[in-house]
C-alpha cells in the first residue's frame, strides 16, 4: 500500500487531484469517478487490467504471491478443512456457519433442488446432440419465467431465496443436459444425499441397476467445486454484474455469466485442454506443441497455462496437481493423457518464453484430468465449473444489489470511425 491520499494529474492548463482508495488488502485505486467532469478526458484501459469495476468483500486475490482468499481465509485452508455447501454459506453471507445454520443451510439447499416438471419439454426443444453449457444457460435463464416469487430485487429475502435456488437447482439442471444428450432418463434429486452425491447420482444413475458412489470421487468434486467457487471480477463474473447492474432478474444475470464462462480462454478451457491434450497424443510431441506455441505467427496456445491475475503458480492448480496424483492412484485410474500433461507442464515450466512470461498451469490445466478420472464426459467440463462458481456468481450479485455506489455499467470508447458526414446517393 503506498502512503498517497490523493495524486495529482495535469492535463494542459489544468490540474486535477484525484482521491487515492484503501483496500483491505491490495493495491490501491485512484479514483477517477470525477476525472471526466473535471477535464473532459476518459481513460482507456483495454481487458481492464488496471480498472477496478467495484468494491467487494468476497473474495482477494494476489497473483504475485499465487493468493487467494475467501472472505479472508485463505483457499488451501479451506480446500482442506471445509465442504463446497459451508465455502457457499460463507461466500453468500461473509461468515463462516454454525454447525446449526449450516444444517439449516444445507436443509434449505436440498428442498429447492427440484426443477419444474416443464423444464423437460424445454429441454426436449434442443437436438440430441446439443453442447450441454448452451442448455444450462437457456435452462438457467428460463428459470425466471418459473420462480415469479423471487423476482422483486428490493425485498432481501426474496433475492436471498433466488440465489439458493440458483445453488441449489444447477447441479439438476446440468444433469439434465447430459442425461438429455446421452438418451437416458432424467433423474430427480434425492434428499437423502448429500449436494455431491446427489448431482452424481442424477449423473449416473440407470434404471437397470444400482449406484455405488465413490466416496473418493464425491470427496474429489467437493474438493474441486470449493476451489472453483469465486475468483473475484474475473469475466463471467464481471458478466453478472454488469447484467445485474441493469436491474435484470438473478436467473437472467447468472444465465449470461454462464456464457461468459463457455469461452476457451476462460472456463471452457477445461474441455480444450484436455481436447488439446489428446491432440498431442504422446509425451515424444510435447516438444513440437511447445515450439508451436511460441510462435507468433501461429494462433496456437497452450490451453491451460496462463492467467490475467496469477504471475506465480495458481494455489488452485497447486491443489489440483496434488489431488489429481492422489485422486488417480486411489481409482486406479492410469491415464496416458497425465503423462503427456506431465511432459508438458515440465517442459514449460523450463522454458525461457513461459518463465520470462510468467505462464503457469492454472487450474484448468488439470481439472479436466480428474474430472476425466471421474468419468465425466468432456463436453460436461465447463459445466462443472459452472456448477462451482455458482455460490462466487450469486455472491457477487447480492453484493451489487445493496452496494450504495452501484451504477448501471456502461463503459466508454474511443471512437475510431468516420468523422462525421453528408449523406450522398451513390
Ligand atoms: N500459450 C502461449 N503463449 C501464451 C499463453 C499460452 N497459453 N498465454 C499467454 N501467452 C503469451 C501471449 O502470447 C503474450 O505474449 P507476448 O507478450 O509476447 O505478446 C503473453 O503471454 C501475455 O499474454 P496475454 O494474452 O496478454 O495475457 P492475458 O492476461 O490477456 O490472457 C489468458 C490470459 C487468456 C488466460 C491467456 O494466458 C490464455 O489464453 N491462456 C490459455 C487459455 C486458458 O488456459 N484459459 C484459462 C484461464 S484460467 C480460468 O479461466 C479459470
Amino acid at each position: 500500500m503506498s502512503e498517497l491520499d490523493q495524486v495529482t494529474l495535469t492535463a494542459g492548463e489544468k490540474s486535477v487531484a484525484l482521491p487515492v482508495l484503501k483496500p483491505t488488502l491490495g493495491n490501491d485505486c485512484v479514483d477517477i469517478s470525477k476525472l471526466t467532469k473535471e477535464t473532459g478526458l476518459f481513460t482507456y484501459d483495454p481487458g481492464f487490467g488496471a480498472t477496478a469495476s467495484c468494491k467487494s468483500a468476497i473474495t482477494y486475490i494476489d497473483g504475485d504471491k499465487g493468493v487467494l482468499l475467501y472472505r479472508g481465509y485463505p483457499i488451501d485452508q479451506l480446500a482442506a478443512k471445509s465442504s463446497f455447501t459451508e465455502v457457499s454459506y460463507l461466500l453468500m453471507n461473509g461468515e463462516l456457519p454454525s454447525s446449526d445454520e449450516l444444517s439449516k443451510f444445507e436443509h434449505e439447499v436440498t428442498h429447492h433442488t427440484m426443477m419444474h416438471e416443464s423444464l423437460k419439454s424445454f429441454l426436449q426443444g434442443f437436438r440430441h446432440d446439443a453442447h450441454p453449457m448452451a442448455m444450462l444457460a437457456a435452462s438457467v435463464a428460463s428459470l425466471s419465467a418459473f420462480y415469479h416469487d423471487t423476482l422483486d430485487l428490493n425485498d432481501p429475502e426474496q433475492r436471498r431465496l433466488a440465489a439458493i435456488r440458483l445453488i441449489a437447482k444447477m447441479p439438476t439442471l446440468a444433469a439434465a443436459a447430459h442425461r438429455y444428450t446421452a438418451g437416458q432418463p432424467i433423474r430427480y434429486p434425492r434428499n437423502n444425499l448429500s449436494y455431491v452425491e446427489r448431482f452424481l447420482h442424477m449423473m449416473f444413475e440407470v434404471p437397470s441397476e444400482d449406484l455405488e458412489l465413490s466416496p473418493v470421487v464425491a470427496k474429489a468434486m467437493d474438493l474441486l467445486f470449493i476451489l472453483h467457487a469465486d475468483h473475484e471480477q474475473n469475466a463471467s463474473t464481471s458478466t453478472v454484474r454488469l447484467v445485474g447492474s441493469t436491474g435484470a432478474n438473478p436467473y437472467a444475470s447468472v444465465a449470461a455469466g454462464i456464457t461468459a464462462l463457455w469461452g476457451p480462454a476462460h472456463g471452457g478451457a477445461n474441455e480444450a485442454v484436455l481436447k488439446q491434450l489428446a491432440e498431442i497424443g504422446d509425451a515424444k510431441n510435447v516438444a513440437k506443441a511447445v515450439e508451436r506455441a511460441k510462435d507468433k505467427n501461429d494462433p496456437f496456445r497452450l490451453m491451460g497455462f496462463g492467467h490475467r491475475v496469477y504471475k506465480n503458480f495458481d494455489p488452485r492448480a497447486k491443489i489440483i496437481r496434488e489431488m489429481t496424483h492422489k485422486v488417480l492412484g486411489e481409482l486406479g485410474v492410469n491415464d496416458p493423457l497425465l503423462e503427456v500433461a506431465m511432459k508438458l507442464e515440465e517442459a514449460a515450466l523450463q522454458d525461457d518464453y513461459f518463465v520470462e512470461r510468467k505462464l503457469y498451469p492454472n487450474v484448468d490445466f488439470y481439472s479436466g484430468i480428474i474430472y476425466k478420472a471421474l468419468k465425466i464426459p468432456t463436453e460436461m467440463f465447463t459445466v462443472m465449473f459452472a456448477i462451482g462458481r455458482t455460490p462466487g456468481w450469486v455472491a457477487h450479485w447480492l453484493e451489487q444489489q445493496v452496494d450504495p455506489d452501484a451504477r448501471i455499467g456502461r463503459p466508454r470508447q474511443i471512437y475510431t470511425g468516420s468523422p462525421s458526414r453528408d449523406y450522398t446517393k451513390g
